[in-house]
């Protein structure tokens, strides 16, 4: 790509397009921008390059014949190249990310006039420029700003100038929405902590973590864009309901804790139980649809000291079993076979939370004291099981690190579907 800049002052619009990345493009030839004294193809004896404005009215306007024989001589020289003369006008199009690409992949050669004073006379914007392009709603004192932005935002998609394509395709306005947050290191500044989906090295999830942090901050900061957006990708439609489900979430305000569960804690357990299976009857999930789990169940793991209250504040909000007995229908999976097979395992049993927490994040602080516990009870692994039409739990589960070991059936609930998904934790 060649770039001729047309301009008033050639050595401060080439200082700044020779640093850094563009100064080692040009050395290694693959951009060339030459920045063009008008006044030097002037034809009067003062080199001037500007004049009273017809009509009177404040100011000077630059002349055509200096323009136009500055123009002819870097369209000579430039011999058969792709060209575009370009004017730099506050009267011209919006510059954009699709003009840079536009520009990169239909041109070899772009001519920009900088105009200054009043701008340039008309009749050479008539006769020789094939587009107007304008920095934005404002006006700057000349057109080296603009040009110098054109030239930077063009040259960088040129290949070989960024050391990927991926530096600009992943980019804000690439594709019509903003860049997803960046950090770098440290990890905690100012007690701020980077997100920590970007620590785990999980490359599926940061992507997605990445893809829903565009849409998001398009939505919030850019809603002219985020209207024209295309979001016809599958991933993107899914990403667009997972906002949905999100915004209907329970907010959580208060401090989250957990603590083994008390005999006078049994009604509001029952009262959360009886919330969660209304919501599976809701989804027709033929799991809790008969008595199961019940008061006398959750006695026993009391009196053993294996049933845990979840809080959001003082409300109780989930409750969960995590047991160290022996589960003789775990040693026949159907068609699988657990990894921890010799080791010292414990249950999570009767998972539930109140319905309006759903989605709401607890159930992933209630999995994570699942883990707390299980290690400090010197537990190898965690072993669960969830209905086979339970998507919401299998997707927790796998996103919270179990891993799914086969199928199993279960007989705690006599007339209902017994078949269950086992999963598993290695600690
Ligand atoms: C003061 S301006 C002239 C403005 C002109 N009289 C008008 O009102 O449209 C001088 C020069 O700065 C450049 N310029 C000013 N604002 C610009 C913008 N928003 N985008 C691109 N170039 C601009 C143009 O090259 C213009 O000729």
């Amino acid at each position: 790509m060649r770039i001729d800049i047309l301009t008033l002052f050639p050595s401060s619009v080439h200082t700044v397009l020779h640093e850094s990345i563009l100064g080692r493009a040009a050395a290694k030839g693959l951009i060339e921008i030459n920045c063009v004294q008008i006044r030097d193809y002037t034809e009067n004896r003062q080199c001037q390059v500007d004049d009273y404005p017809y009509g009177g009215g404040w100011g000077c306007v630059m002349m055509a014949q200096p323009l136009k024989k500055c123009l002819d001589a870097v369209m000579k020289s430039a011999g058969e190249r792709k060209s575009r003369v370009i004017y730099l006008s506050p009267q011209g199009q919006p510059f954009t990310q699709e003009t840079a690409k536009r520009l990169q992949r239909e041109y070899d050669h772009l001519v920009l006039v900088c105009g200054h004073y009043e701008g340039v006379d008309e009749r050479f914007v008539e006769a020789c420029v094939d587009e107007e392009i304008s920095l934005g709603d404002f006006v700057l004192t000349g057109g080296e700003i603009a040009a110098m932005a054109v030239s930077d935002a063009v040259c960088r998609l040129v290949p070989g100038v960024l050391s990927d394509e991926a530096c600009y395709t992943d980019e804000s306005h690439w594709d019509g929405l903003l860049e997803y947050p960046q950090y770098t290191r440290p990890e905690v500044w100012e007690g701020r902590h980077v997100p920590e989906v970007l620590l785990n090295g999980d490359h599926a999830k940061i992507t997605h973590w990445r893809r829903k942090q565009q849409i998001l901050r398009t939505r919030d900061k850019r809603p002219d864009l985020y209207q024209k957006a295309d979001f016809s990708l599958k991933e993107d439609r899914m990403i667009l309901q997972e906002i949905e489900r999100d915004a209907l979430r329970f907010p959580l305000t208060e401090a989250l804790s957990c603590r083994t569960a008390r005999v006078e804690d049994l009604p509001v357990i029952l009262q959360i139980v009886s919330d969660a299976r209304r919501i599976l009857a809701q989804r027709r999930i033929d799991q809790w649809q008969g008595d199961y789990p019940t008061e006398k169940d959750f006695s026993a793991d009391i009196d053993r000291g294996e049933c845990y209250l979840i809080f959001h504040g003082e409300e109780a909000a989930g409750v969960f079993t995590l047991s160290g007995s022996h589960q003789a229908e775990y040693d026949a999976l159907t068609d699988g076979k657990w990894a921890c097979e010799t080791g010292h395992y414990c249950v999570l049993h009767r998972a539930a939370l109140l319905a309006k927490y759903r989605g709401s994040g607890i159930s992933r602080f209630l999995l994570k004291q699942v883990e707390e516990i299980a290690c400090s009870g010197g537990f190898d692994s965690v072993r669960t099981d969830t209905h086979r039409k339970n998507k919401g739990m299998r997707s927790l589960l796998l996103n919270e690190g179990f891993a799914f070991r086969g199928n199993v059936l279960v007989s705690t609930e006599p007339g209902h579907d017994p078949h269950r998904q086992a999963f598993e934790k290695i600690l």
